[in-house]
């Protein structure tokens, strides 16, 4: 292939004796974008006709090799020269091409590494093919090279999961030729580069290599295990599809269908979605009212409170370096409280997360137990989990403000109270935050950083960087009842419970939501997380429930004889002898009958289409309304809301990008007809109505950074 394309420069070419070194330079991560690519290729060319240079290196500068292709071209069309094409040229060079690498070879970075003759690691590096992850496969011979490097059943392990191994693994699977002492990498490859020259190593090009031949059966059982943990997802099962292409035709055959397979992949809703979820993560730190603020000092944390929330809380914070006080109430309670913690701590130890030492260190030095506020003087931030009880919050915090040293950062974990209410019981308001872990808090991932009116931007600020501390996927909500995801939660719970009674069953429901890709149905997780939480919530909210709400009674009836789920073994499911997976309760369709009988409602037949537009129409409904009142600033913060605390799959987006990809006026016009049977509850989402009258989706809200009158909410601190 000859190169007639215009360099920009990105890649750069310099010979060290005889060795061409060819630097790819495209901050952050070295991207292969198509300016990367031209340059690349013309390098190549000029290597090849370079008499003094007896090998090549490629090398990428700053912190990585190659992270992959450049994500933000997959948008527009596909432009020459083709990275495949590229790679191709590479492996066909007459001369020894060597990759060296550090930081990380990702996707098309790998696939550059696995078209060169060679590749050499520094200790640290890490290699894999994540294109799963964005709802594709690796489409530059990834799938055809790798088995064919590494033999299918390591392949198999890595393309469909996306993993990341580290050098030494690399080296030991055959990726890596070497893994060398140097710390720096042009240091290494030009050492390797020499000896390839001096030993006149014969090149090894991947494509021309034969796995050794494995059964059919590998692929069946890959295929099968990888269907069911994909839940819908489509890129792992075709990566498997790939990976057993690559052992029944030619290479060039192979290329061309891993190719097609590709392309269709990159035009597909899954990918478009995966790509959101992408950004989105990167997005939701990206806040106009802590940009350039530094958060406070975070060594040492409090805890009050040590029981399911508290105890997590701890756990999660001390597995990541910080120091922790834990209060209760009475000696008891706090040796409840350790050994929970011990246990927790344990299981990380059991399952290679944290070592013996590490566990011993934070047993005995990093947690402290106490029943004495005054312990928390030194603490930076104190996070609070007692009981969801206003009055119990109110005289926590109250002295809090007496015994925290001037500075810290008081949170609560109040799943649904008034985060300002409980700010003005103290004379600093400003310092006062909610932070909304999700059981089981040291597990995971979601975290609502919840901005009162009066919190200041660097304690805002320092909530996220407690979630960077802990490892959590921070998102920024407003104050109302639940936040962004209980909130909304309630909503589409509401819009289910009115399915079940008009027209189905809690069974039918978890089914629809499953096959939808939920790990579980709404009911199935209620029994987990114990129906009386939500008949308090009923009986604490009673007094000022609206006339014109529907309310169902199945639920009441069922926590009246004592099922609270799993816990009691019986719910919405019956759990025999301790098991966590339930067969349906038939009672409760008796008491669903029943309800029915009381009420004169006549069944009517809904298919699983209609449950799951009911279903989704009340979540994105919800869900516009709490963007169109700044509670979530963006609709993908609504998005990773949902993905990262209430399992909504990943690969549809979150409820936002779902409903731009159905169609709002689709969705606005199925609430429209819900309403003529209950008004009250499908009342349209303003912004809804105002998107489809003006043509634009939820998409084109976070590409303006959130709607207007929510960016003023953001901007005004
Ligand atoms: N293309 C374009 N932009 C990318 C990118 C890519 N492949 N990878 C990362 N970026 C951008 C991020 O969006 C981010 O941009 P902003 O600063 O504007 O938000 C910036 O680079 C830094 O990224 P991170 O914040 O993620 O930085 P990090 O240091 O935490 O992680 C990383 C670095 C490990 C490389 C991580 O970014 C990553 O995993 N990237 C994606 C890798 C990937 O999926 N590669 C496969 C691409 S698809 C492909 O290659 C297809 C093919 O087969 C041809
Ligand atoms: P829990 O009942 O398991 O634990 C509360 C603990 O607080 C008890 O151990 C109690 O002894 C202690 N406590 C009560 N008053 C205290 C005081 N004045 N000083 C010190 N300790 C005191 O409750 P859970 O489930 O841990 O909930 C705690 C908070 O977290 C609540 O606000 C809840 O809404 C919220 N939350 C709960 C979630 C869950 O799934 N359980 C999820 C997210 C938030």
């Amino acid at each position: 292939m000859s190169s007639s394309f215009q360099s920009s420069g990105q890649v750069s070419y310099e010979l060290n004796g005889d060795v061409a070194v060819m630097t790819v330079s495209n901050a952050p991560v070295n991207a292969l974008s198509h300016a990367v690519r031209v340059d690349l290729l013309a390098n190549i060319e000029k290597f090849e006709e370079d008499a003094t240079a007896k090998a090549a290196i490629i090398v990428g500068a700053g912190k990585v090799f190659i992270a992959g292709a450049d994500i933000r071209e997959f948008k527009r069309p596909a432009t020459q020269p083709h990275l495949p094409d590229l790679i191709d040229r590479i492996e066909a060079c007459s001369k020894p091409v060597i990759a060296a690498i550090h930081g990380v070879a990702l996707g098309g970075g790998l696939e550059a590494a696995l078209g060169c003759h060679f590749r050499v690691g520094v200790k640290g590096a890490k290699v894999g093919l994540p294109e799963v992850h964005l709802g594709i496969i690796p489409g530059a011979g990834g799938t055809q090279r790798l088995p064919r490097l590494v033999g299918y059943e390591k392949a198999l392990e890595m393309i469909p999961s996306g993993a990341q191994i580290g050098a030494v693994d690399a080296k030991a699977a055959g990726i890596l030729d070497d893994v060398s002492d140097e710390n720096d990498v042009l240091a290494a490859g030009l050492t390797f580069a020499r000896s390839v020259i001096d030993n006149s190593m014969p090149l090894r090009r991947c494509s021309e290599l034969v796995a050794p031949a494995v059964d059919a059966s590998v692929f069946v059982a890959a295929k099968a295990a990888v269907t069911k943990r994909a839940r819908g997802q489509m890129s792992p099962v075709v990566c498997v599809e790939a990976i057993e292409i690559a052992s029944k035709t030619s290479f060039a055959d192979g290329m061309a269908k891993e190719r097609e397979m590709f392309m269709e992949l990159k035009s597909s809703d899954q990918h478009r979605a995966l790509s959101h979820a992408f950004f989105a993560d990167r997005a939701l730190g990206k806040l106009p009212e802590i940009d350039g603020i530094a958060p406070r000092k975070l060594d040492a944390i409090g805890v009050i409170g040590g029981g399911t929330m508290g105890a997590g809380i701890a756990t999660g914070a001390l597995m990541n370096g910080l120091a922790v006080t834990l209060i209760e109430r009475d000696e008891d309670a706090l040796a409840r409280a350790k050994a929970t913690i011990a246990k927790n701590i344990g299981g990380a130890v059991k399952k290679g997360k944290l070592s013996a030492e590490k566990e011993q260190h934070i047993l005995e030095e990093a947690l402290s137990l106490s029943t004495d506020y005054a312990s928390l003087g030194e603490a930076d931030l104190v996070v609070e989990a007692v009981f969801e009880d206003i009055d119990v919050k109110k005289q926590v915090f109250q002295q809090l403000d007496k015994v925290c040293k001037a500075g810290a950062v008081l949170a609560t974990n109040t799943s649904y109270l008034d985060v300002n209410a409980i700010a003005a019981v103290t004379n600093r308001p400003e310092d006062v935050i909610g932070l909304h872990f999700f059981s089981p808090a040291h597990i995971m991932r979601l975290l609502e950083v919840v901005v009162a009116d009066k919190t200041a931007p660097d304690v805002i600020a320092t909530g996220f960087q407690l979630g960077k501390i802990m490892r959590k996927v921070a998102v920024r909500a407003g104050v109302c009842d639940g936040f962004i995801g209980n909130r909304i939660l309630a909503t589409y719970r509401a819009a289910a419970d009115a399915v079940v009674v008009d027209a189905s069953s809690p069974f039918e429901v978890d089914d629809v939501m499953l096959e939808f890709g939920f790990p579980m149905g709404p009911y199935a997780v209620a029994d987990l997380a114990g129906l009386d939480i939500g008949w308090a919530t009923r009986k604490r909210k009673a007094p000022s429930r609206d006339p014109r709400e529907r309310y169902f009674t199945f639920a009441d009836r069922m926590c009246e004889q004592g099922w609270f789920g799993q816990k009691t073994s019986k719910g919405y499911y019956v759990y025999e002898d301790g098991a966590r997976k339930g067969t349906p309760n038939p009672e409760v369709l008796t008491i669903l009958a029943k309800e029915r009988m009381e009420n004169d409602i006549a069944t009517q037949n809904l298919s699983k289409e209609q449950i799951l537009d009911r279903y989704m129409a009340a979540m994105v409904n919800e869900a516009a309304k709490v963007v169109e009142e700044g509670i979530a600033l963006r609709p993908l913060d609504v998005d990773m809301t949902l993905i990262y605390g209430y399992g909504f799959p990943r690969w549809r987006g979150g409820p936002m990008q779902y409903a731009d990809q159905v169609g709002l006026d689709k969705i606005l016009n199925n609430i429209k007809e819900y309403a003529r049977d209950d008004a009250y509850f499908w009342q349209p989402a303003k912004l809804l109505e105002e998107l489809v009258s003006t043509g634009k989706t939820f998409g084109d809200l976070n590409a303006e950074g959130g709607n207007n009158s929510v960016k003023k909410v953001s901007e005004k601190a």
